[in-house]
């Protein structure tokens, strides 16, 4: 059937990766120097899957990670990002007892339950609870009763809560603990979500349950309509990326840190990732600016024989020469990008680096090789560039994309009427004094020469939710695979056919001659 075939036109013009990089290697290309040709499509964009492996024993539900930036991931957002079914990889500008508590949070992380609820004391007056409740906006007015070591004394339940009661004390208006309904942890089981769903059906008219340990402390708190919403969820398309324990999966980020001798300090960099493995982290990345390096390769090697079932990222390199140096030091996964984040300085103050395109063709081609996976680090900002990323590697990295988000650290600040955050280079001297010198190959505590900083510090306007963004970008991919008739991320890299784009192609491809207007806008 003619529909099915490609034209021989077409072959001409719209080239598969290797004739078309091969023709254009005397020039780097980035995502907006080129798009990708249509081809006979049987798939509609709903139908198609996105899941990918990293690694053996990392595999995600959407190829998209959250970069190891102090801006961008911390484990609100890992968890945001798993809970899509992608993966966040916690910072390392903190102290190491931090990270690994960071990774705790998201390792014990149950969807629905409110791991440290608001409490209230029994000696306080309803109104005080009813200024904190004004303070703080909450939108409930139910809460635990603890006494000064954690234990659940019982439930302040919002009927009370009301200013005509104002002067009464929250021990004499609350539900007490013989009253209230508990379940422990370990009652929870595996599918906590599916015990709470069953225990309010069995529990007519009771909406909230606590989580309690053996001895009667507080441990959290889930409601029903969490529970609904939750069960609405499970329905989606992309589940959560999980665990074989059931936990979402979560990654840590460190650096090739040396000792004051200059050295490689291995007793810590093994003493902190055996930490993070026993607190169930998926994956390690070494991350660095130059990852085609002794220090990357030698933390690589140590961890490799350390922990041979661990899922090692590695990185950043843009030559076949650093793909095969790092994956034959260990590595799994090797991310891909010299200077093309929204934030990076280095081609600038270096010189140094080749845009994405280019750089993920040569790398996918070596990784091939090696059987390991690439991820494409920098430089997106639209859903069209993750597409063009994915016909060459397993997923992206996002930094700018995720910074505006309410789950990315920070406080939102307003100027001039709109809503921001900041965002900052792992480079810019802030960011270098807060910690990540070492990326950049810096000390710290080097006070006789400058830093050379190598990113910007930045903000992004407010982008609202993690699921909101994400259903954006995952609605273009799907749209890009539906275009290209690819059911899932493998076709994907063997359909994509590509051309060049002239700067008067690039200009047709944004809204042109039009003023735009968001009347549909939410
Ligand atoms: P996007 O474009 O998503 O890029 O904001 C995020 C990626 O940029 C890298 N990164 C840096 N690169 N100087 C650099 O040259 C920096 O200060 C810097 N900070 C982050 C990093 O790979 C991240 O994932």
């Amino acid at each position: 059937m003619a529909a099915t075939r490609n034209s021989h036109l077409d072959d001409t013009f719209y080239q598969p990766a290797d004739g078309f990089f091969a023709a254009n290697s005397k020039v780097g290309l980035t995502y907006d120097d080129i798009t990708l040709a249509t081809l006979y499509s049987d798939i509609l964009p709903r139908n198609t899957q996105l899941d990918t492996t990293l690694a053996e024993g990392l595999h995600l539900n959407i190829p998209v990670v959250s970069a190891d930036m102090d801006t961008v991931t911390e484990s609100r957002m890992a968890i945001a990002m798993a809970l899509n079914g992608g993966l966040g990889i916690i910072h390392y500008n903190m102290a190491e007892r931090d990270q690994l508590s960071q990774v705790s949070r998201v390792k014990y992380h149950v969807q629905g339950l409110i791991q440290d609820p608001i409490k209230i004391a029994p000696d306080q007056l309803i109104g005080d609870v009813l200024e904190l409740i004004e303070q703080k906006r909450f939108g409930f007015s139910t809460f635990p009763v603890v006494d000064a070591r954690g234990k659940l004394m019982g439930l302040l339940s919002g009927h009370v809560v009301k200013p005509r009661y104002a002067s009464k004390k929250v021990v004499e208006a609350l539900t007490p603990r013989k009253q209230v309904h508990t379940i422990t942890k370990k009652e929870l089981g595996k599918d906590p979500i599916a015990r709470a769903d069953k225990f309010f059906t069995e529990h007519l008219g009771i909406h909230k349950l606590l989580v309690v340990d053996e001895d009667d402390h507080l441990h959290g708190l889930i409601t029903m309509s969490d529970v609904e919403r939750i069960t609405q969820e499970r329905k989606a398309q992309f589940k959560p990326a999980r665990d074989a324990q059931f936990r979402l999966v979560c990654a840590a980020a460190l650096s090739a840190t040396r000792n004051a001798f200059g050295e490689l300090d291995r007793e810590r960099i093994l003493s902190h990732v055996g930490a993070l493995v026993e607190r169930g982290v998926d994956a390690v990345a070494v991350s660095t600016a130059h990852g085609h390096s002794k220090g990357v390769g030698d933390t690589v090697k140590v961890l490799r024989d350390a922990f041979p079932k661990l899922p090692i990222i590695a990185g950043n390199v843009t030559s076949a020469a650093g793909v095969e140096y790092l994956a034959d030091c260990g590595a799994n996964a090797i991310k891909i990008g010299q200077g093309p984040g929204s934030i990076c300085t280095t081609r600038i103050v270096a010189g140094v680096g080749i845009p994405q395109m280019t750089a993920l063709y040569v790398c996918a081609r070596a990784a091939a090789k090696k059987k390991v996976s690439i991820l494409a680090d920098g430089g997106i900002t639209k859903s069209g560039d993750i597409v063009k990323a994915l016909t060459l590697s397993q997923a992206v990295i996002c930094g700018g994309m995720f910074a505006g988000c309410t789950e990315a650290p920070g406080e939102v600040m307003e100027i001039g009427g709109k809503l921001y955050k900041q965002y900052r280079g792992m480079g810019s001297l802030a960011a270098m004094k807060a910690g990540s010198a070492a990326r950049y190959g810096h000390e710290k505590a080097d006070s006789t020469r400058k830093l050379a900083a190598e990113g910007i510090e930045a903000l992004k306007e407010s982008a609202g939710t993690v699921d909101r963004v994400l259903a954006q970008l995952i609605g273009g991919i799907q749209s890009g695979m539906g275009y290209l008739g690819a059911a899932n991320l493998e076709q994907l890299r063997q359909k994509a056919r590509y051309i060049r784009v002239s700067p008067a192609g690039q200009r047709e491809a944004a809204p042109h001659d039009v003023v735009e207007l968001k009347t549909g806008a939410n």
